[in-house]
């Protein structure tokens, strides 16, 4: 499903609270989001990411949007020992719509 970035946005209020997107945007509890879609798994340099987040990207593994989908669904199912600690996003609509709103900052 194709995601609204202008719905996304207001997704994003749910994880503001840990990232930062757009122009200054920084590491906080989560790493700055900028660029995310399509970057290595835990591939920003800064941000010391879980084991698990670290082996994913180092297998390999990027952040597709169906990656994002399935982490942003149940964090803790797809990446077992992340320290992202948030619960989901329950609503399919909501997170096509978030991934739609990351892919409009570029890196
Ligand atoms: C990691 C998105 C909510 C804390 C990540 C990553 C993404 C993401 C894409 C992976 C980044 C990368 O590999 O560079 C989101 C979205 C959220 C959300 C879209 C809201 C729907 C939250 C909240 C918190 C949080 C509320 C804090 C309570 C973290 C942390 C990591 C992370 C600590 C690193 C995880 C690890 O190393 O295992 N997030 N996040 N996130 N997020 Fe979130």
């Amino acid at each position: 499903m194709a995601g609204d970035a202008e719905a996304g946005e207001k997704v994003f209020r749910k994880c503001k609270a840990c990232h930062q997107v757009g122009e200054g945007a920084e590491n906080k509890t989560g790493p700055a989001l900028n660029g995310v879609v399509g970057r290595v798994i835990g591939g920003h340099e800064d941000f010391k990411y879980s084991k698990t987040l670290q082996e994913m990207g180092e297998a390999g593994d990027t952040w597709t949007p169906e990656h994002l989908d399935a982490f942003l669904k149940k964090p803790k199912d797809f990446a077992k020992g992340t320290k992202m600690a948030f619960a989901g996003l329950r609503k399919d609509e909501d997170r096509a719509d978030v991934i739609a709103y990351l892919a409009t900052f570029e890196e």
